[in-house]
């Protein structure tokens, strides 16, 4: 029988998942299908009954993403330690009518960064504290990256340094930090605001490299200063692209056809222009 996948989110309508994921599909000659589920987050209901009747409309799993990656924890049977140490969920499997819980995300953005930089040793600024920025600071920790966070409301960036062993740092300190990675977390810069950077050309090293996880528009204004100030960057879909194929593993068993799933991407991404 066909096994049915898709993402749950609100709105989908504009995810690069179905195009990566269905080009691999068709790539493996698997016999399933990546479909939009988009759950009106009007009525909590609404998520629970998704979860509960998984089996019931033969879903084998699901990617998820804005605004339920942290209330879906809830239905899940079980978590891996990033969706744990996260407390943020993306991926889901139904084994046998229980629910996994995975979180893709951190790895994602891992892979993305190794594309450009080493992260062992490296000093790393992490902007956001929410689930992303959480995810993020996770995985730059693991891989040995000495991490500081920044955040709008500071109290949460403490606690998440404090949780995690990290630092925290003032605004007016991140020139003279001299760091080597800097991560965007937030949604600052995001369209319609696409002209807001939380940093300027000269609070940036000539040697950084800096990524933003925003995808809309994928060249920020941050990446832009970035440029400016001679520094490396790193657009938002590359850890799109990561995830997506990490997923796609737990999906299967199998190992992703990145190069079939990037150029999807890429033809999804030039189709909206
Ligand atoms: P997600 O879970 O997707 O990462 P989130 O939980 O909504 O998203 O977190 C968004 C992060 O962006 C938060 O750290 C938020 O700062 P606060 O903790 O102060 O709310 C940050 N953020 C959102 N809008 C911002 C803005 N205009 N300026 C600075 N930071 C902002």
């Amino acid at each position: 029988m066909k096994k049915i996948f898709g993402i749950v989110g609100h709105p989908v309508i504009h995810s690069l998942s179905p195009a990566m994921h269905n080009a691999a599909i068709k790539h493996l000659k698997i016999d399933a299908e990546y479909k939009l589920f988009d759950i009106d987050p009007g009525d909590p209901e609404n998520l629970a009954n998704f979860c509960y009747e998984t089996t019931l409309n033969n879903i084998s799993g699901f990617s998820v993403t804005m605004p339920y990656k942290l209330n879906i924890m809830t239905y899940m049977d079980e978590y891996d330690p990033a969706a744990r140490i996260t407390g943020s969920v993306n991926t889901v499997i139904n084994e046998d009518n229980r629910l996994f819980g995975y979180n893709t995300d951190t790895m994602g953005a891992m892979q993305a960064l190794r594309e450009k930089t080493d992260l062992i040793g490296r000093k790393a600024l992490v902007m956001g504290a929410g689930g992303a920025a959480r995810a993020i600071a996770y995985g730059l920790k693991e891989f040995g990256a000495e991490v500081f966070l920044f955040n709008r409301t500071m109290e949460k960036a403490e606690e998440i340094a404090k949780a995690y062993e990290m630092e925290t740092i003032d605004y007016r300190m991140i020139p003279d930090a001299q760091f080597d990675i800097i991560i965007n977390a937030t949604p600052v810069g995001m369209l319609p605001n696409s002209e807001e950077s939380l940093l300027h050309a000269n609070q940036i090293p000539a040697h950084a490299v800096v990524m933003d996880i925003i995808t809309n528009p994928l060249m920020t204004q941050l990446l832009k200063e970035a440029e400016k100030a001679g520094a490396h960057t790193i657009t938002g879909e590359r850890m799109l692209l990561h995830q997506a194929a990490d997923q796609f593993k737990l999906f299967f068993n199998m190992e992703p056809p990145l190069e079939v799933m990037e150029k999807a991407m890429y033809e999804e991404l030039r189709g909206r222009k």
